[in-house]
């Protein structure tokens, strides 16, 4: 199969890149290699990607729309939209960001999914649209429109943007929400890398929301195992979920569904804390602060649809993941950073 994924220079999408290059598949990365967080992890993600003969790394923004055709040209069968500006916090400072990623690049990217009639559309969706949501565990037939952030917000008008493309286009749609992804070659700005970061250079951590936060982690080999599960189940009536213990997303009007992809096992942060310093052997400096404009207390995802669609759910115990991660940092990451952007202008 011939893939265009967007955002293979980041953490996810490169991920999801190189298991389906592995896979014997054909892959053209289009990502725009944004300065959000150190490039030069992002232009390393996407050599070695290079190394593979069925990858092409095409370099340009989503806002460009004849940059992302010139991706397409060899008419992929399925585009993986993953770019996109990430990270709840810069959101407060930067809302326009993810407005012209989010909003005018996904619409660029529904646009050229519309113009080859692929056969399916997938589009990578966050936890952070449950926003002020107060039903725990998060599941996807829950009301969604309350975002405490531009950023959830973006995400939110990126899925209903593509439920009105599947519906008068009749583009088969997957869109998924992702909970807290980690692993190695992760983000600079997420709290694994930062913490491993500060612990190893004796520094202190901060700690918002004064640790009362928890998380629905989920390891990233398990989130790309299950966005290739849920390739093969185009949304369609054939398979909408007939189980009375699972509602089923899938729209009444058009092929497009919204499935979590969480393993349901949410960890308090400062447990996540003991499991960082257990696998260092060495404790953290911990400084407590008060939560952050935007930040959810708690995630938690309801993964009833993904078991119900894919037969499995992220299993990967939280220590297994964090060790993966510890050593690819010694390894390779020690160089890395998270440069906090200026304001926009
Ligand atoms: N990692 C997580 O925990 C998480 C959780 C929820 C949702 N998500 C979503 O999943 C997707 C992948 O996340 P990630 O962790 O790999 O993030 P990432 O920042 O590592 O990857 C995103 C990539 O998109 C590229 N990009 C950003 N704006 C662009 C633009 N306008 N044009 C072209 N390229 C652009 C960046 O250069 C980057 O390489 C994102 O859309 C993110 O919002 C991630």
């Amino acid at each position: 199969m011939r893939y265009l994924i967007t955002g293979t220079a980041g953490f996810v999408g490169f991920h999801l890149a190189k298991q389906l290059l592995e896979a014997g598949h054909i892959v053209t990365g289009f990502d725009g290699m944004t300065p959000y967080y150190d490039v030069r992890l992002k232009q390393m993600r996407h050599t070695i990607l290079e190394r593979h003969p069925n990858f092409t790394a095409v370099v340009g923004l989503l806002e460009d729309a004849h940059a992302l055709s010139e991706a397409a040209k060899e008419r992929p069968d399925v585009i993986m939209h993953l770019a996109g500006q990430a990270g709840v916090r810069y959101s407060v400072e930067n809302p326009k960001a993810y407005f012209d990623s989010n909003l005018a690049g996904s619409w660029n990217v529904l646009e050229l999914a519309r113009k080859h009639e692929v056969s399916h559309l997938m589009l990578a969706s966050t936890s952070s649209v449950y926003g002020a949501n107060q039903s725990i565990p998060y599941s996807e037939a829950d009301k969604a429109d309350e975002p405490l952030t531009f950023y959830a917000a973006s995400k939110k008008a990126m899925e209903v943007m593509a439920h009105s493309y599947a519906h008068v286009y009749g583009i088969p749609t997957t869109a998924f929400r992702f909970f807290t992804v980690y692993g190695p070659w992760g983000r600079p700005d997420m709290a694994l890398f930062k913490f491993v970061k500060a612990i190893l250079e004796d520094k202190e951590i901060e700690i918002y929301g004064e640790g009362r936060m928890s998380r629905d982690f989920t390891y990233v080999d398990d989130l790309v195992g299950a966005i290739i599960d849920l390739s093969h189940v185009v949304p369609s009536e054939t398979n909408r979920v007939r189980s009375a213990d699972v509602e089923d997303t899938l729209s009444a009007m058009a092929p497009f569904r919204v499935v979590n992809i969480g393993g349901g096992q949410p960890f308090g942060l400062l447990d996540f804390i003991d499991v960082i310093e257990r696998t260092l052997d060495k404790k953290a400096r911990r400084k407590l602060l008060p939560m952050q404009t935007g930040d959810m207390e708690r995630t938690f995802a309801n993964a009833d649809l993904l078991t119900a669609l894919t037969g499995s759910k992220p299993q990967t115990p939280l220590e297994t993941g964090v060790r993966a991660f510890v050593e690819w940092y010694l390894r390779d990451g020690t160089e890395y950073d998270f440069h906090t952007l200026p304001p926009a202008a």
